[in-house]
């Protein structure tokens, strides 16, 4: 979905961002179930505590340009929804500035038909059914067993955890963050940066930055930053 004018990397190495348990689990799943060869993992100077992760190494992102320069490998920011996704977004655009090419994974266990197009940066893991029509952005992650129906649209930097359930025509936000289990009834529009509480059922649109749980999903008090914590660089 996006033109990016980076170097040509020739070789399948990929370095992930990230050395916790979401980093591992892209780790596995692009070892198990991909072309792609993960050789190392980066994460925040001031986050490195190891200099190692699943027996690779890990270097500061503020130094990958000199371990891992952007001609020989490609980036994978399996990030997760801090700062109602923003971290994730940050780390994407500065590292498409820097020059990086991003790949996607999309498991051999999802559901996929021939039309399915998905941006760079983005994760859909086991058991997603992504519907014919359906559009998934970049740098998004879409967990398993999540149901995406016919003219979805999931926008930009947004999050879907497992299990969730999108009626036909929904729109997803850019940077919306959608909880385990949440249904979404066909044709709404989840405003950008929403926040949608495990297990709501969410039946009318959003307001940005608003939290939205129970059924049917009432908006809170709090924000969707003040929920998942506010951006810190
Ligand atoms: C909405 C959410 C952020 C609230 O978390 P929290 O601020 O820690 O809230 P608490 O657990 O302290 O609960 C506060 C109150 O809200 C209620 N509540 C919390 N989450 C709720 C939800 N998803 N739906 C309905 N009510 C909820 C609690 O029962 C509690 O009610 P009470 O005060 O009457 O006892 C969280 O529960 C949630 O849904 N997170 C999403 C988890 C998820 O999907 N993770 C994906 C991992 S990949």
């Amino acid at each position: 979905m996006h033109t990016n004018d980076a170097a040509l990397v020739s070789s399948n190495d990929v370095v992930l961002f990230g050395a916790d348990t979401f980093a591992s689990l892209a780790w596995f799943c692009l070892t198990h179930d991909s072309p792609w060869r993960v050789r190392a993992f980066t994460v925040d100077a001031a986050y490195l505590s190891n200099g190692s992760h699943e027996g690779l190494p890990v270097v500061p992102f503020e130094q990958l340009l000199e371990h891992y320069p952007p001609d020989k490998v490609r980036l994978l920011l399996p990030l997760g929804y801090h700062a109602i996704n923003g971290l994730r977004r940050e780390r994407y655009l500065q590292a498409k500035a820097m020059g990086y090419q991003f790949i996607s994974y999309v498991s051999s266990r999802a559901s996929t038909w021939p039309d399915l197009q998905v941006g760079e940066n983005t994760l859909i893991y086991e058991h997603a059914i992504i519907q014919p029509f359906a559009r998934i952005g970049s740098n998004v992650i879409i967990r398993s067993g999540t149901h995406i129906s016919h003219h979805c649209q999931v926008a930009d930097h947004a999050f879907v955890a497992a299990g969730v359930t999108l009626g036909g025509n929904v729109r997803i936000g850019e940077q919306a963050f959608i909880g385990l289990g949440a249904i979404l009834r066909d044709g709404i529009q989840i405003a950008e940066r929403t926040f949608v509480g495990a297990g709501a059922v969410v039946l009318r649109d959003t307001e940005a930055d608003g939290v939205y749980v129970g059924n049917p999903a009432r908006k809170g008090e709090r924000t969707a930053q003040q929920v998942t914590g506010f951006q810190s660089s």
